[in-house]
């Protein structure tokens, strides 16, 4: 199973629910970038194996998570060897372990034979996490709620897509929590533009308005802690992106680019300006899985 990465061109937070989220309008579109997730079937358990240290594969995986609780929902009594080859940064913004999750429930489902109704692989992917649902749609969506509810938007992004990663994590809690902070000192800060401005720009594959039309509600204060993020944004812009955003809660920050090459030069010049270490990747939007 392929399992893309996504970015947010759109987030904007309308407040604090009582339940302690944020309720959330978001444009999220996945990417050809992305993890893969080899399934096989093993008399009981699920095992779960990754070429990444970093990452631990016990219960606490979203993968075993969402295995388990299929599980339990279709009464399975057979068992998976499930194994994750890592790409995508851990703690990025790119909501690599909610698609590891979605692939892990769509590819359950074929491997177990189970055929499940979409409501209720959508039912256990909410009750996981506030992006899952997204990736088990698998197309550019508006989503609302605390993430969870997907509306497919017609259109596709345009272009090419450049991530940056600057090799540090955002706790998304801390990014939620900053957001909250700043929104109590400030009060009222300036109106965000509308989301049907972009929405009608993905409709058209209008890339300039697109570019022009990026917002998320927890960029400033993350740009305020970590001013590397506003240097890279800049390089960017510097290089030709027609729009540039923190996506989701960070650390990567991507750049919109109409021309392959214009953003394989930025990424060059990204990694001469702030060493090699720094993480990029040139990618586009996709359209892959259905839901
Ligand atoms: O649901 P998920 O695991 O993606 O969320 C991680 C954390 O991000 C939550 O525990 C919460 O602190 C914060 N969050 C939030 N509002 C959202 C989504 C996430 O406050 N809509």
């Amino acid at each position: 199973m392929f399992s893309p990465a996504k970015v947010n061109l759109y987030l904007r937070i309308l407040g604090k629910r009582a339940d302690g989220y944020h309720a959330l309008e978001t444009v999220m579109v996945p990417l050809t970038f992305g993890d893969d997730l080899i399934l096989e079937p093993q008399p009981q358990g699920i095992t779960l194996t990754c070429d990444d240290p970093g990452l631990p594969t016990d219960d606490t995986n979203l993968v075993v998570r969402a295995a388990k609780r299929l599980q339990e929902v279709g009464s399975v009594t057979r068992g998976a060897r499930i194994r994750l080859r890592k790409r995508i940064p851990l703690a990025a913004g790119l909501a690599g372990g909610s698609s590891n999750a979605a692939a892990t429930l769509r590819g359950l489902d074929q491997l177990w034979g189970l055929h499940s109704p979409p409501a209720t692989l959508h039912e256990i992917a909410a009750a996981l996490g506030s992006d899952i649902n997204f990736f088990l749609q698998g197309q550019p969506a508006l989503c609302c709620g605390r993430g969870e509810q997907v509306q497919p938007l017609p259109g596709t992004l345009p272009g090419w897509v450049l991530l940056v990663n600057p090799g540090f994590g955002i706790s998304t809690r801390w990014a939620y929590q900053a957001w909250a902070a700043a929104e109590a000192a400030a009060g009222l800060t300036a109106t965000p533009p509308e989301v049907t401005v972009l929405a009608h720009a993905l409709a058209q594959q209008d890339l300039a308005t697109v570019g022009r039309s990026l917002y998320n509600s927890l960029e400033a204060p993350s740009l305020r802690k970590f001013p590397v993020l506003r240097l890279l944004k800049e390089t960017m812009q510097a290089a030709g992106a027609v729009g540039t955003l923190m996506s989701g809660s960070g650390a990567t920050v991507f750049g919109l680019f109409a021309e392959a090459p214009s953003a394989a030069t930025a990424s060059a010049t990204i990694r001469a300006r702030f060493g090699p270490s720094m993480w990029t990747e040139v990618c586009r939007s996709s359209q892959t899985s259905e839901a």
